[in-house]
């Protein structure tokens, strides 16, 4: 299979901590993978590599068929080659409509001043409805967003990235705080856009993790410490001591 991100060799230092050491980490275009990993264990500082939060001392980021170097670029750039990443904390418009929000997340219409000069087209619009389709928002968009549950705004906020169709969807804890139900329709949600870009999901719950049925990433201190399914790595002796604290 073809690879969309290669990170190799990869090493981060925070004030003479090793943050992140030697990480290597591949994945494909239309690939699901989950990285677990305890407290610490580096899987945000990946994300902050991979979107150009964080600049490695040392390593490789290649991106796609021409292997564009990422370390190189600037966030903005990353965003705009088709790397998306959801932060825990929704950051959606709370007094726009979930319709509004949609609208202006969709490629290139960024700003939201863009918005109020701008006259939406049918194909807009179809593009709104489809995306909250996908999302299960379909009998909100007239609502306001700062009225919708803690879910709802999350999957607007799911919903708003894949607006921009992105190549690589990097989501960050997305069931925290969830409901049960609430967590299965995330999982569905992420399933479903796995079908035609990559997802990387940082999750701690496995159950979580167990529906999203695919190749799992241990991390521990900074580095990978076993690769392959959730019962794989599981069985691991040395993600089993890392879990249990030995
Ligand atoms: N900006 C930063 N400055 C200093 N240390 C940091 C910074 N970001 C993360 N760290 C440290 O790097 C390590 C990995 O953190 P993080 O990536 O947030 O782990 P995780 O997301 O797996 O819990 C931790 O020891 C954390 O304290
Ligand atoms: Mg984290």
């Amino acid at each position: 299979m073809s690879t969309l991100l290669e990170v190799s060799g990869v090493s981060v230092t925070f004030d003479g901590y090793r943050a992140i050491r030697n990480l290597s980490f591949n994945i494909g275009p239309a690939e699901m993978r989950a990285i677990i990993g305890p407290n610490g264990a580096g899987k945000t500082t990946f994300m902050d590599i991979v979107t150009g939060k964080t600049r490695p001392d040392e390593g490789r980021v290649l991106w796609g068929e021409k292997s564009i170097s990422l370390t190189r670029l600037s966030e903005a750039k990353i965003a705009q080659i088709g790397i998306g990443r959801k932060f825990q904390r929704p950051t959606v418009f709370e007094d726009q409509s979930v319709f509004d929000n949609l609208l202006l997340s969709l490629k290139n219409k960024r700003s939201p001043f863009s918005v109020l000069f701008y006259r939406k087209t049918p194909a807009d619009t179809e593009r709104v409805h489809a995306l909250a389709e996908e999302i299960g928002l379909a009998d909100q968009l007239p609502r306001k967003s700062g009225e919708l549950s803690h879910g709802q705004k999350q999957w607007l906020e799911i919903g708003m990235l894949l607006a921009q169709e992105p190549q690589l969807l990097l989501v960050d804890e997305p069931a925290a705080g969830m409901t049960p139900e609430e967590r299965e329709h995330t999982t569905s949600l992420l399933v479903q856009a796995a079908k035609t870009r990559a997802v990387v999901v940082v999750e701690h719950d496995m159950e979580f993790v167990r529906r999203l049925d695919c190749r799992v990433t241990v991390l521990h201190e900074g580095s990978v410490l076993a690769e392959g399914s959730l019962d794989h790595v599981t069985a691991n002796q040395q993600v089993i001591d890392v879990y249990l604290g030995r």
